[in-house]
């Protein structure tokens, strides 16, 4: 053991220093919630804590530096941390807390993506740097569709093409739309189509979608119902859902 751990430490690049967070964080604007940002490390006796960032990603490996800790010191980043100043608290670091944390109060959608924590350290005073992520969604959930029309609806006849449209609210993160065949006698479903395009983002965070299809019905059709259902990451089966039938078609002589 011993000499594995000498071997360690003579091998360039090698750091026993750990960085824990959260790989993510589920949460609802419904109550008084709070997105609490923990980057927690552990170290090794010959290395030392330089600064500590939490960032929220840009796009591609750019992320935005929304505050900075040092020892018993935290403070937002001037370009991007300065809007969080009002609505969020920083704890930094000590002698008794190995933790930097980004308390966010006043969750908005905007905050919903990616943080990284980067710490900068040192290992016998040569500088390391290194990162770990968390994940925010905004959970909402997926809702019944408020439209589920069938058109035309009565007395079909064979070979008539039937327009099927739906509209739901699709939660956050957006999820999809499905329409379904059931077919009762056999009590099976069919997916005719599903989408995951959303039409409409409300400033609620959650999104709204629409699905519309056209079907021509045929006499094994005599019998079935429609469906629609509403489904994101956070839905628990069964999904909620509309149904429009049993429709009834009459077969050309
Ligand atoms: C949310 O916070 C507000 C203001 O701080 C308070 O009045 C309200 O009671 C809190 N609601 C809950 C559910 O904790
Ligand atoms: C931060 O995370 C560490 C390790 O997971 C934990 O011990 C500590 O209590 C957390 N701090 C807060 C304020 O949640
Ligand atoms: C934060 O609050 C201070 C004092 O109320 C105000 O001057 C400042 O504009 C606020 N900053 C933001 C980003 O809302
Ligand atoms: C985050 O901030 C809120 C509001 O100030 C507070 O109630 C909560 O205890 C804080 N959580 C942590 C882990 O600091
Ligand atoms: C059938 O369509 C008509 C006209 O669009 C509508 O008023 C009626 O409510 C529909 N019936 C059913 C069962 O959906
Ligand atoms: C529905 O199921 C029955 C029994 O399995 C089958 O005979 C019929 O063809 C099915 N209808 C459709 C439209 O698939
Ligand atoms: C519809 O597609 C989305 C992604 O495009 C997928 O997550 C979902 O499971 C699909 N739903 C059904 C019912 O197949
Ligand atoms: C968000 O807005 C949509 C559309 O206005 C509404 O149907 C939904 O119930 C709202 N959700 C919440 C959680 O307020
Ligand atoms: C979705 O809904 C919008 C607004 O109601 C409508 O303008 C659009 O045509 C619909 N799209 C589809 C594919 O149904
Ligand atoms: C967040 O929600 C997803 C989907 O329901 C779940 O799988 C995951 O465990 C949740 N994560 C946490 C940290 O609660």
């Amino acid at each position: 053991m011993l000499i594995i751990y000498f071997l360690l430490h003579f091998l360039e690049g090698i750091f026993l220093l750990t960085i824990t967070t959260s790989p993510e964080i589920n949460v609802s604007l419904e109550s008084n919630s709070s997105i609490v940002l923990n980057c927690t490390f552990e170290l090794d006796a010959n290395e030392g804590i330089r600064n500590v960032y939490w960032g929220k990603k840009l796009h591609g490996t750019n992320y935005n530096k929304l505050a900075e800790f040092a020892y018993k010191n935290a403070i937002y980043n001037i370009d991007h941390g300065l809007s969080l100043e009002n609505r969020s608290n920083l704890h930094s670091f000590s002698d008794t807390s190995q933790s930097a944390i980004l308390n966010i109060t006043d969750v908005r959608c905007e905050d919903v993506g990616q943080y990284q924590c980067e710490v900068e350290f040192s290992v016998d005073s040569k500088g390391k740097t290194d990162r770990k992520y968390t994940d925010v969604y905004i959970q909402a959930n997926a809702e019944r569709p408020t439209t589920f029309s069938v058109h035309p609806n009565n007395s079909l006849e064979e070979h008539e093409i039937l327009n099927i449209a739906c509209v739901a609210v699709v939660g956050s993160p957006h999820g999809s739309l499905a329409i379904w065949e059931q077919n009762v006698s056999s009590n099976t479903l069919t997916l005719l189509k599903n989408t995951s395009k959303v039409f409409i983002d409300t400033d609620n965070c959650t999104s709204v979608a629409n699905l519309t299809i056209t079907y021509k019905v045929s006499r094994h059709n005599n019998g079935a119902k429609f469906m629609c259902s509403s489904r994101n990451k956070f839905t628990k089966e069964p999904a909620p859902a509309a149904e429009f039938g049993p429709i009834k078609v009459l077969c050309k002589s």
